[in-house]
């Protein structure tokens, strides 16, 4: 019962890590708001995550809206508020990775990836923001990935995005903390979820061979590790040793890790 009452809003709540997430809150008590844009999918989800409750008096909602779409978003987040009341926890999970050579990525997917990665998260954090100052009180997780601490080769659309909202939640941590809002970012590892599974369908041989040196998780390992984190109230949340050492050591260790990749591409071209 550690999230009793509390209305946890979790965009890319449909699948993966997000769905992942907001089960594990459902079962501690929370009121779950999802938010993505395929209404099949949501309700499948809704009747899921309904399951899990543990008392009736719990309310789950699925909410249709394409986060890359701030009037959408809004609406959205507005309903959410309108039906459950105010939001305590944001989880911004709504996520896309096309992963390809970078000539050969055509630029839409460089633009699309960067509004519903970058903008999508950025948009839900406004539009909950003037409930949780209200409220004096709120936490807001941005889902980043290994690949927003260190550039890997194929995600290059990918990529930025996630250090783009790194940047976000190193700046705005500050600024929210006087209000009663804690930030946080996650930097999960590769995870088994209908993305990675579509990532798979073109991610070059090199990246796979790249990403193939490191452990696959289950969506609810990592959502173990986020529910800790949010109960702990940590900046970072780095599942895993891995992307622990990934989170503290980043500049360290780039130029080995860059090392080693090199010649594994080196070797896939001979
Ligand atoms: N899986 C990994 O290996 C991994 C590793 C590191 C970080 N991550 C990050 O973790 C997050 C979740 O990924 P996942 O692997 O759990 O992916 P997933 O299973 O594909 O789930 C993605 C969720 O985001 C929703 N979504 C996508 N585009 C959206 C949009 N424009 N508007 C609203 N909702 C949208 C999807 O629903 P609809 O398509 O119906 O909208 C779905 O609910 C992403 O940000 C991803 O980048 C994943």
């Amino acid at each position: 019962m550690k999230f009793h009452r509390q209305h946890a809003i979790v965009t890319g709540g449909s699948s993966g890590i997000g769905q992942a997430t907001a089960k594990l809150l459902a079962r501690e008590g929370a009121h779950i708001s999802i938010v993505a844009r395929d209404r099949a999918k949501l309700e499948q989800a809704k009747t899921e995550i309904e399951k899990l409750r543990i008392n009736p008096q719990q309310r789950v909602i699925a909410l249709s809206a394409d986060v890359g779409d701030r009037v959408q978003v809004e609406a959205a987040i507005a309903s959410a508020n309108e039906q459950i009341g105010s939001p305590n926890i944001l989880i911004t999970s709504a996520g896309i990775a096309y992963p390809g050579y970078f000539q050969q990525l055509p630029i839409e997917i460089f633009e699309q990836t960067m509004a519903i990665n970058y903008f999508g998260s950025l948009y839900t954090v406004r539009a909950v923001l003037p409930f949780m100052e209200q409220q004096q009180r709120g936490q807001i997780i941005l889902i980043s990935s290994g690949a927003g601490l260190i550039g890997i080769y194929g995600y290059t659309a990918y990529s930025p995005t996630k250090f783009a909202l790194k940047g976000l939640a190193e700046s705005l941590r500050g600024e929210l903390k006087p209000l009663g809002i804690q930030v946080s970012i996650v930097y999960p590892p590769d995870t088994n979820t209908p993305q990675l599974e579509q990532e798979n369908k073109t991610k070059p041989l090199e990246t796979k061979m790249i990403a193939g040196t490191a452990q696959t998780w289950s969506a609810e390992n990592v959502a173990r590790e986020i529910v800790r984190g949010i109960e702990k109230k940590s900046f970072a949340i780095a599942p895993g040793l891995e992307m622990s050492l990934l989170e503290k050591l980043h500049s360290l260790l780039s130029p080995v890790l860059n090392w080693y990749f090199d010649r594994i591409v080196a070797k896939i071209r001979q």
